[in-house]
């Protein structure tokens, strides 16, 4: 049976397990405690095979950070300048020393690792539950959630050979925990019955005026200025990621673009690109609604841009899918230049070191000139979905500030939505692009919700974009569907769009966008000043309020296509 771990015993497993080199073991990540939602239900079989991900330390990843910021940064002389793929590894890649050791650890134990990056700071090794615990000096237990019953192999804590320290950032997944609650659709709210199509009347935006339903394509270019001009650039590209089963029917792309944009060639295809051997079938029983409306309200908005659908296969653990597809860009000699993701989790269970690492190869993609766009989560303060809470919960990878998040608005005039998730991280510190912008509003906030979130955070989202009741073709059938995941696509396309007239005048593309959303392109939106996202509490009192200038519901506000032509310079 499981014991609880002391260092102690962590110290004595190798000898007790016979390692063929006796190293001292150190604790290197610990949990107090199994965490809440779980409960310990015995040993893992020795047998079970882990796909382990191990993070190298890179050798300057704060030098990437700050060239990162050197060229998003809009006064900086190097704005725009992107870094090549080289230049990036240059920063990631470990130190010689660190790849000897990490490398003599795992011939010693008879192991190969599959060197997940161009870099080499990512190793996978798949190893029995056996092998692991000898090497790790650690106890993989299973471990079962109180809300679905689903079991799931992590531990408490594990050690490294204490030569290690400081060659091996992180293992995973290890002290991370799944959320209890399982994967949970990222989708907030689903109406099935269809008002009549708005593209039929001559005000595309005549039903959202009237009771914010029935969102098009149409709408949202009359609504945000959004050109229905073809974009010119070939090599401009833009991407939607999917997760957990989620696929996109080319048959009900077709019927989208026929029924919403006949202006534009309803056979128009899109490249898939496939992740953890990720698929897209094209039965109709397959089609998600995810997949539905990101590929529709990109394909469908973008117009003409290259739009890719990356398909991650679910391997039992959806931040490893993350990882594995930041480390799948990263590898891209041209990854696209902007790629929109509708998922995420509470930050709650994400470890820190997890959370920086990942958020650290989103930098890389930052550096290289790629434009990452991120839903806000559907629960307004209590998390990815409604939640009952009694402090707020940040979602990931929305807190992490080297990505632009974007929350939910409904209506015309526009107000934010209460679902629009936003709020602080108790991780990632405020970055200084938003110090101004952040501090103004807690500024207006005083005492309300003391000791509910967290003053030094990173806030979030950045910006926002409508989120309710958007039409969506899905299995041949007409739906509505409302959630931040609306609201991303649709910004995602806006930059997408912005990227095809620089570079169609020989300037770069927008890249990592906060340094320029806080700075010069703050005044390029439309200021939200009505609606909250009270979610949290017993009966969901407890929430932030819009307010002019940022704040933790609406960021900065909606696009406005055409002062954003003027805030990049064109
Ligand atoms: C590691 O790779 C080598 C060379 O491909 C092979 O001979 C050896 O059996 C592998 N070891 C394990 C443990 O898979
Ligand atoms: C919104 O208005 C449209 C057009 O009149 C109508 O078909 C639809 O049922 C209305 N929806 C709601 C939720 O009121
Ligand atoms: C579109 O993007 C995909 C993926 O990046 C790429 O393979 C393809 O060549 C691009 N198509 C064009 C016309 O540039
Ligand atoms: C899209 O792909 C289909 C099937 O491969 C093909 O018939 C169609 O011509 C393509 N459309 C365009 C616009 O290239
Ligand atoms: C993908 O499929 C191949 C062949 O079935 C398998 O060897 C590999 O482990 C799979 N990769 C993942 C990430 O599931
Ligand atoms: C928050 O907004 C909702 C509408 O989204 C509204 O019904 C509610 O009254 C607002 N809460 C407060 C406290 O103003
Ligand atoms: C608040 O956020 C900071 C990072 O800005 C973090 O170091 C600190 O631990 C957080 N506090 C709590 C109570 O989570
Ligand atoms: C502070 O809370 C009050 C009452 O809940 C609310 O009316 C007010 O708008 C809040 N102020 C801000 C800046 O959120
Ligand atoms: C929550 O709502 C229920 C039912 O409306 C009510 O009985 C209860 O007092 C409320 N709790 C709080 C803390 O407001």
């Amino acid at each position: 049976m499981f014991s609880h771990f002391s260092v102690a015993l962590a110290l004595l497993s190798p000898l007790v397990m016979g390692t063929p080199l006796r190293r001292a073991m150190q604790v290197h990540e610990a949990l107090q405690s199994t965490p809440s939602g779980y409960t310990l239900t015995g040993a893992a079989s020795p047998d079970t095979v882990l796909s382990l991900r191990v993070a190298l330390v890179q050798n300057n990843i704060d030098g990437l950070i700050e060239a990162l910021y050197d060229v998003s940064t809009p006064s900086s002389s190097n704005y725009g300048k992107w870094l090549s793929k080289s230049d990036v590894e240059a920063y990631t890649a470990p130190e010689s020393e660190t790849v000897d050791a990490v490398n003599s650890w795992l011939s010693e134990n008879g192991l190969n690792a599959t060197v997940l990056t161009p870099a080499g700071d990512w190793l996978g090794i798949d190893v029995p539950v056996s092998k692991a615990n000898e090497i790790l000096a650690t106890d993989f237990s299973v471990f079962t959630s109180s809300v679905t019953g689903a079991t799931t192999i992590r531990t408490l804590s594990y050690s490294l050979p204490s030569n290690l320290i400081g060659h091996v950032a992180l293992v995973h997944p290890t002290i991370t925990f799944p959320n209890p609650s399982g994967i949970k659709p990222p989708i907030a709210r689903e109406v099935s019955t269809p008002a009549a199509s708005a593209s039929d009347l001559s005000d595309p935006c005549a039903i959202v005026k009237l009771n914010g339903t029935a969102m098009t394509p149409a709408c949202l270019q009359e609504l945000y200025g959004i050109p229905a001009t073809p974009a010119t650039v070939a090599s401009n590209g833009l991407a939607v990621a999917e997760y957990e089963y989620e696929y996109a029917e080319e048959s009900d792309l077709h019927t989208f673009l026929q029924t919403y944009r006949p202006d534009v060639n309803p056979n128009t295809n899109f490249t898939v690109l496939s992740i953890d051997n990720g698929t897209n079938p094209q039965s109709p029983d397959d089609a998600g609604l995810e997949a539905s409306l990101d590929l529709q309200y990109t394909v469908g908005i973008a117009t003409n841009v290259n739009t890719t659908f990356i398909t991650v296969g679910y391997n039992g653990d959806f931040l490893t899918n993350l990882l594995d597809t930041a480390n799948t860009l990263i590898a891209l000699d041209s990854p696209p230049q902007v790629v929109s993701t509708s998922y995420g989790e509470d930050e709650q269970y994400v470890s820190a070191s997890f959370a920086t690492t990942l958020c650290n190869a989103y930098a890389q993609l930052g550096a290289r000139g790629v434009s990452l766009i991120f839903s806000s989560g559907d629960g307004g303060v209590s998390g990815n979905h409604f939640e009952e809470c009694t402090t707020f919960n940040p979602t990931f990878p929305s807190v992490c500030p080297h990505i632009t998040t974007v929350g939910a608005t409904t209506l015309i005039p526009e107000v934010a939505v209460d679902f629009s998730g936003g709020g602080f991280s108790n991780i990632f510190p405020r970055p200084s692009y938003q110090d101004a912008a952040v501090s103004a509003y807690l500024t207006l906030l005083g005492s309300n919700d003391t000791g509910l979130y967290n003053a030094s955070g990173r806030g979030y989202p950045d910006v926002s974009a409508q989120g309710v009741d958007f039409e969506v073709v899905n299995a041949g059938e007409v739906l509505q569907v409302s959630g931040t995941s609306c609201s991303a696509p649709t910004f995602a396309s806006v930059v997408a769009l912005l990227n095809d007239r620089l570079l169609a005048s020989g300037k770069p593309t927008l890249g990592f966008l906060n340094p320029f959303l806080y700075s010069t392109g703050a005044s390029a939106f439309n200021d939200i000043t009505s609606g909250n996202n009270t979610a949290c509490g017993t009966n969901g009192t407890l929430g932030f309020f819009t307010a002019p200038g940022w704040d933790p519901v609406s960021g900065l506000g909606t696009p406005d296509f055409a002062k954003l032509l003027t805030a990049v310079g064109l």
